[in-house]
């Protein structure tokens, strides 16, 4: 009881400190003295208390006012699709979508903050990963590729992917969100290469893609919300469409990155946060050698990518 009183205090404190800077418009310091002692007080408190006593704690200080002026933590904040993280809010990540004009100066000054957080700057690092991926793949293959993209959001990597219709034979994304989709066909329906799947990953826990085969499969930002249980079903199933020497690229952001108690307290932005072994345990119904199964991490430390090559005989 002392001790949970006690971290009480020591985050009002912390609260307290964080807002006294920002009044004194020292945005930089403000941020990451919230950041990183939010992230001290809660590593050892169980999840339930986190989602509860300190997440009520936070909301109700003064502090949250100011940190909802900035347009990041308040897309996630309200959920205007059902969720955090949607491809509106990935976009404000990848510096695609600007703040609107009406917003604060010090919303404005948490933006610059926010946008150059380790998880933002690794979001804009896999971007541009999976589209080098695809360049590498292609020219691996010698040949066009066949590639798909699951949860695919506004497909930004093929903007940041140099002539794409000289590495790819066919693309296929799958996304829930309708909105999303409509973006990409608004964007990209000059590929003939292009194929959109308005479906859940339900059509591909159904098998509904079985007998189709691609020398990329990839899904960014969705591993992050699926329990072990649904990620190692999905991870078999998509390793039944890669063709021989095929590649699948799953990344999970990382247990332990600093940035995920305010995500979880201003934000409301929960993730299942996972490491190599977690990555490794996701993959036991595929039976592989564990030499078969490659792990590395971005630069930032923020992000595991699973790498899986299947065999060619
Ligand atoms: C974080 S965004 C990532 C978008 C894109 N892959 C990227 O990296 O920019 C997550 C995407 O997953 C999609 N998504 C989430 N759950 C899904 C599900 N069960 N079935 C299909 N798509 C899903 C969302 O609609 C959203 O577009």
């Amino acid at each position: 009881m002392t001790n949970r009183k006690n971290s009480t205090l020591r985050l009002n404190e912390v609260l307290d400190q964080s807002y006294h800077l920002l009044q004194q418009e020292m945005f930089k310091e403000g941020y990451t003295h919230l950041v990183s002692q939010l992230d001290k007080l809660t590593r050892d408190l169980p999840q339930s208390t986190i989602d509860t006593t300190i997440r009520e704690e936070c909301l109700q200080h003064p502090l949250a006012k100011v940190f909802l002026q900035e347009p990041i933590t308040k897309h996630s904040y309200q959920k205007p699709r059902g969720y955090s993280g949607d491809a509106v809010l990935i976009d404000y990540l990848y510096g695609l979508k600007a703040y609107p004009a009406s917003i604060s100066y010090v919303g404005r000054e948490l933006h610059h903050q926010l946008s150059n957080a380790g998880s933002s700057r690794a979001v804009r690092w896999r971007v541009h990963h999976i589209a080098s991926l695809i360049s590498s793949a292609s020219e691996k293959a010698n040949q066009k590729i066949d590639i798909f993209s699951v949860a695919s959001g506004h497909l930004r990597e093929l903007a940041y992917l140099e002539d794409a219709e000289s590495k790819i034979n066919r693309l296929v994304c799958l996304d829930q969100d309708d909105q999303c989709n409509e973006e990409v066909r608004a964007n990209y329906n000059h590929h003939a290469f292009l194929e959109i799947i308005d479906q859940s990953i339900n059509h591909v826990l159904k098998r509904k893609m079985e007998g189709q085969a691609f020398n990329l499969v990839y899904s960014t930002g969705l591993f992050d919300y699926l329990n072990d249980k649904v990620a190692s079903r999905m991870l078999e199933i998509l390793y039944g469409n890669l063709k021989p020497g095929g590649t699948m690229i799953i990344p999970n952001f990382l247990k332990g990155i600093p940035e995920k108690a305010y995500m979880e307290t201003f934000m409301k932005w929960n993730l299942i946060y996972r490491d190599e072994e977690d990555m490794v345990r996701l993959c036991a119904p595929l039976n592989l050698p564990v030499h078969k199964i490659k792990l590395y991490r971005d630069p930032m430390e923020r992000v595991v990518y699973l790498k899986i090559e299947k065999p060619r005989s």
